[in-house]
């Protein structure tokens, strides 16, 4: 396993794009430039989303994580679950982003959710949380074993974590579109081409299952527990 990891940083750092602080600066300038636009351009996955939520079973009281939140579109579904007792803590790269983010708490007056501007992948907090949301997130992520790992860390044992991704088509006749389609999400959205969200949510958490999937198995909602303790 430990191999199995050093392996895989390798291949994350030396990778063709310039590595783990090129992605990272990509994605700042990429992200920043759709705050505006974002909403309309992501609406298909509002219920798709909304569903993911659903299968954390939050209860009023529940310290949630985002990881990944953009300008804050599951704010308010998650604050209904978890109440005004509840917490809210969400994190993104982008500036832009979190200025939008902060501006819908504002607008709203929640008091227990905040954002804070930082790599989800290296960011550490001093309480963990009861359940975290990543969605459509992971896979744009620098290095994504690591996003997980530390989503993970961030997490109470027993702890459920959602995700709403996208991934190449799985099989049938679109697959032969999938160079195409990859190109496009890489310059759309700084797609990590190295990432395996998958593979590394089975690797990290004690439990994962795909829930669901949607647009031909190009997107996924997937469901993963973090060990309880012994
Ligand atoms: C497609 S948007 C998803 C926004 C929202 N979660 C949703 O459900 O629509 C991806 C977000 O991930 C953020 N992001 C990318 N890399 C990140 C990183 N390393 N740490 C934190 N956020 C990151 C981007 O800034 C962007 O806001």
């Amino acid at each position: 396993m430990a191999t199995e990891q050093q392996d895989k940083a390798v291949t994350e750092t030396s990778r063709s794009d310039g590595g783990y602080e090129a992605h990272l600066e990509r994605s700042r300038t990429v992200w920043d430039r759709w705050s505006n636009y974002y909403g309309q351009s992501e609406k298909d996955f509002e219920p798709i989303r909304e569903a993911a939520i659903d299968r954390l079973a939050l209860e009023p009281g529940d310290r949630v994580l985002e990881m990944g939140c953009g300008p804050g579109v599951n704010f308010e579904r998650i604050r209904e679950e978890i109440g005004e007792e509840g917490e809210l803590v969400a994190v993104d790269y982008s500036p832009e982003m979190v200025a939008n983010a902060r501006e819908r708490i504002e607008a709203r007056g929640w008091e227990n959710v905040s954002v804070q501007r930082a790599d989800a992948t290296t960011v550490a907090f001093d309480d963990p949380f009861d359940a975290a949301l990543a969605s459509l997130s992971l896979s744009v992520m620098p290095d994504v074993r690591r996003a997980v790992e530390n989503v993970s860390r961030s997490l109470v044992p027993g702890a459920r974590l959602a995700i709403v991704d996208v991934r190449p088509a799985p099989s049938g006749p679109l697959r032969v579109l999938n160079p195409l389609i990859w190109r496009f999400f890489r310059w759309y959205a700084n797609w990590n081409p190295d990432g395996d969200v998958v593979g590394s949510l089975e690797a990290v958490f004690d439990t994962c299952e795909i829930a669901d999937t949607h647009f031909a198995g190009t997107a996924f909602t997937a469901l993963c527990t973090k060990r309880a303790a012994d």
